[in-house]
């Protein structure tokens, strides 16, 4: 039996029943159409799924819908400001393009909303902590240098220091 549910999903509200086994990451991509959250390995190992709720990374391949009951939800769609309809990034995706923190793609979302909670976390913008920081999230095209400059990068600038 279906179950009702209200969230904020990239600041819109949502009210939706769904079923209790209905995953996170099946209401955003298949429901809501937010496919910018990806699905790799459906067991909590990869971290392409990740999104924020409540400001925190959570891998929504491993949340039900219901859990997230109440809460407010961040994708990769939501992230830049949506009054900035002129195509400007969130900082960190733009020191993702800086420092070419990708190459197909497939982790990049789950990477960049991962390391945007890093700056709440205090995460100090260095190789070493952002490395054991993004430990739980997988690049399969193993562009690792570039992601951690870009994260590094991402968080000095979202702490106002010099990028
Ligand atoms: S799809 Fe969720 S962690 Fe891999
Ligand atoms: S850029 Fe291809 S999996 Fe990370």
């Amino acid at each position: 039996m279906d179950e009702p549910l209200e969230l904020s999903v990239n600041g819109r509200p949502v009210r939706c029943r769904v079923p209790a086994e209905r995953l996170l990451v099946a209401l955003l991509r298949e429901d809501l159409g937010l496919t910018g959250t990806h699905q790799g390995c459906d067991t909590a190992q990869c971290g392409a799924c990740t999104v924020l709720v409540d400001g925190a990374p959570v891998k929504s391949c491993n949340l039900l819908a219901l859990q997230a009951d109440g809460s407010q939800v961040t994708t990769i769609e939501g992230l830049a400001p949506a009054d900035q309809a002129d195509g400007t990034l969130h900082p960190m995706q733009q020191a993702f393009g800086e420092h070419h923190g990708l190459q197909c793609g497939f982790c990049t979302p789950g990477m960049v909303l991962r390391a945007v909670a890093m700056a709440a976390e205090g995460v100090p913008a260095e190789p070493a902590a952002v490395r054991y920081a993004l430990s739980g999230n997988l690049c399969r095209c193993t562009g690792y240098e570039g992601i951690v400059a870009a994260v590094c990068q991402g968080l000095r600038q979202m702490r106002g220091e010099a990028g």
